[in-house]
């Protein structure tokens, strides 16, 4: 079955992966809560129906931990990192139609009908288990409270995931060598009854809804391969005081294990929603319990959760399917994993006290990369996207329409809009359209700032200054064309980039909010009349961003000598932390070669013109790599990896000169060079032209 394209006559639901009630917000945290704002506001530009809903993740050992090392109680310590985020949000424009949390009212009693519901239809047995257990600290080490080894990959792991490896899940007494992250003992083992949800009841299901799912690619692939190795069923209980009560029979004393009532805030936060607007207006149960349109927006390293236990439980308690799992890519910084303990992060709240608006970081991050590449952060990058993209292309084109049109007209000239342009707004709306069916942000981004292009060229091909003494009406015609297209590329960005936006529809004398426009109102007349505008967007300048860099190097090691004051060596949930630990890697070669021997090696800068799935073949995919002389097909294992109709345009870098081979019948000439358990692509970040040779 496939699904009917946006816009839908059904309602949707937008959700985010909920962060932990745990500490700052960073730009690792705000890819994903923007992004899927972004997705939520295009929808509803094309004239979706749709809510935004999320809450912060108030349970488990994420919070338990960090409460107990500041020596509060839990709900205190969650809570008051609720309030921060609900004031964080709103300042990058992140709208949420409701935000609740998880400890909360509604969530506990749907989380408890839901497990009930389960258990009365006979998905849950118990299970005598072996737990960890720490004598010194007289305490069952659930999930963080036991360190180890994963036994999928062999990375360094915590109790109930490889965050640094293959990103599994796994379940009590999987991780091998624990250890208690208490005291450091290793971990000793005591017999306790379990709650389990048999996952594996689901196989069959689970693999008709990946078939269906819409989204990232890597949220079907990785979750396919996943259940051809077997599903596991899944504990859902924990020996904890801090989370919502089990409410069957049979395990008074445990709580539900966080990844339980997370995903349900989902549901809860929903009918939240619904409370306080009426079902008339939006009805939590049309989405999930009839055919609504649900999209969850994750970061990658929580798919197993969204891809596998969330669509079973929510089958097994008889809601809806979600329709979408878009998961995102990881934040680097600089090149290197984003990591808070080592402060080698831009924090939300630091960001904003640099007194950047927030649509520039939200044009950064939704427009750099496809939503499932990483998305590498410098205040280089950011200032060459802004000054180049925002500043140059789109408010340079803003700002001379609206100036010329003042000045000349007072607004918007008298006369109607010509055909070229009128279909060159069509064109752009019609991108836009197929941007959000294919989940691509950058896709939207680029449809308004290629509209901007175009009339930045469409004012300077016309000349519109030298016709307004000796043909007005030719003049007045260009005019009318651009201050048309000023306000089409505002209603296209709106999704991007909202407060810019807004401010450019105030500037036309437009009334009400340009988030309630549809994208047939770019073709619809500004008002006749308009005050001088202003310039939108603002040059980052070069000592500016010397400034930046200085200032992030500097925490960067301010914080490395603090950690060896400390000899602190913790991580951070969900980054791509630069600090595995060495002894996960492969060693080191022992045998040097000359530097003749690696000249031997024809590395050259690339770019992939196309990029196919090949039959038959489960991870690999063809690719025709533009190097500079030629274009080259190679054959690459990045079929599950990647989004492939993301990746032309992408730059990456290859092994020329290798020796050719037919894989699945296809000639590969040639190999591109990808690192890490996603298969990272290399690539060059400045000037290298297509072929130029990597030394
Ligand atoms: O990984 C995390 O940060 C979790 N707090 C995400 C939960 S998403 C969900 F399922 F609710
Ligand atoms: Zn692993």
């Amino acid at each position: 079955m496939s699904h009917d394209d946006y816009p839908t006559d059904r309602p949707a639901v937008v959700t985010c992966g909920l962060p932990y009630a745990n500490g700052d917000l960073h730009i690792g945290h705000l890819r994903g809560y923007i992004g899927a704002d972004a997705f939520n506001r295009a929808l509803k530009t094309l004239g979706q129906q749709s809510a935004y809903v999320c809450g912060s993740d108030m349970h488990g050992t994420p919070v338990a931990v960090n409460a107990e090392e500041e020596g509060v109680e839990p709900e205190a310590f969650a809570l008051r990192w609720h309030e921060q985020y609900e004031e964080t949000f709103p300042q990058f424009a992140v709208d949420f139609d409701n935000y609740g949390h998880t400890h909360d009212e509604t969530n506990t009693e749907t989380t408890q009908d839901i497990v009930l519901t389960l258990e009365e239809e006979g998905h849950i047995y118990e299970k005598e288990i072996q737990v960890a257990y720490d004598p010194d600290a007289d305490q069952y080490l659930p999930d963080r409270y036991v360190e180890g080894t994963c036994p999928y990959c062999g990375a360094k792991a915590r109790g109930d995931e490889c965050d640094e490896g293959c990103q599994r899940h796994l379940e009590p007494g999987e991780v091998e060598d624990p250890h208690s992250s208490i005291t450091g003992n290793p971990a000793e083992y005591r017999e306790r009854t379990h709650k389990f949800f048999r996952v594996s009841d689901f196989e069959a299901y689970l693999t008709e809804f990946l078939d269906d799912l819409e989204g990232t690619s890597n949220a079907r692939n990785q979750p396919r391969q996943w259940i051809e190795d077997g599903l596991q069923d899944w504990c859902i209980t924990r020996d904890m005081d801090w989370g919502i009560d089990y409410p069957g029979e049979g395990a008074e004393d445990l709580v539900l294990y966080v990844w339980v009532d997370a995903p349900i805030e989902y549901i809860s936060s929903t009918k939240q929603y619904t409370a306080r607007v009426g079902a008339d207006e939006y009805d939590w149960e049309d989405v999930w319990k009839d055919e609504g349109e649900i999209v969850h927006v994750i970061g990658r390293d929580i798919i197993q959760h969204h891809t596998i236990f969330w669509p079973a439980m929510l089958e097994g308690a008889g809601y809806n399917a979600p329709r979408a799992v878009a998961a995102t890519g990881f934040i680097t910084i600089d090149g290197k994993g984003l990591s808070t303990s080592r402060n080698r992060a831009i924090w939300a709240r630091e960001y904003l006290e640099e007194g950047f608006h927030p649509d520039l970081l939200r044009y950064y991050l939704t427009t750099t990369g496809g939503l499932q590449q990483d998305v590498d952060f410098t205040w280089t990058a950011f200032q060459e996207k802004v000054n180049g993209e925002l500043v140059g292309t789109v408010g340079n084109f803003w700002y001379r329409s609206l100036l010329f049109a003042y000045r000349n007209y007072e607004g918007t000239p008298e006369a109607e809009v010509s055909g070229e342009v009128e279909s060159r707004i069509n064109g752009a709306i019609e991108e836009v359209r197929e941007a959000v069916n294919d989940y691509s942000l950058r896709g939207v981004g680029h449809a308004a700032v290629r509209l901007a292009q175009f009339g930045n060229e469409y004012i300077q091909r016309n000349e519109p200054w030298k016709l307004t003494d000796d043909e007005p009406d030719e003049a007045a015609q260009v005019i009318r064309d651009c201050v048309q297209l000023a306000k089409a590329v505002g209603v296209l960005l709106e999704p991007i980039a909202p407060g810019k936006a807004q401010a450019l529809w105030e500037q036309l004398g437009e009334e009400g909010e340009v988030a309630d426009a549809h994208l047939a109102e770019a073709l619809e007349a500004p008002p006749r009349h308009f005050d001088e505008p202003g310039e939108l967007f603002e040059k980052i300048e070069d000592d500016r961003v010397d400034e930046l860099e200085e200032k992030l190097e500097a925490k960067i090691e301010a914080a490395a000598e603090d950690a060896s004051e400390t000899e602190s060596d913790e991580t951070d949930e969900g980054e791509a932390d630069d600090m595995a630990a060495t002894d996960d890697l492969e060693p080191l070669l022992e045998d040097r070669i000359s530097f003749e021997e690696f000249q031997d090696l024809d590395i050259r800068v690339g770019r992939i013109e196309a990029a196919e799935g090949i039959d038959g073949a489960d991870d690999l995919a063809r690719l025709e790599v533009d190097i500079g002389f030629e274009t080259r097909q190679v054959v690459a294992g990045i079929k599950r990896l990647h989004d492939l109709e993301e990746l032309p345009g992408t730059k990456c870098i290859l092994l020329a000169n290798m020796e050719p081979a037919e894989l699945f019948g296809v000639e590969s000439n040639g190999m591109i060079l990808a690192a890490g358990e996603q298969a990272d692509l290399l690539t060059t970040h400045g000037d290298a032209e297509l072929g130029e040779k990597v030394r």
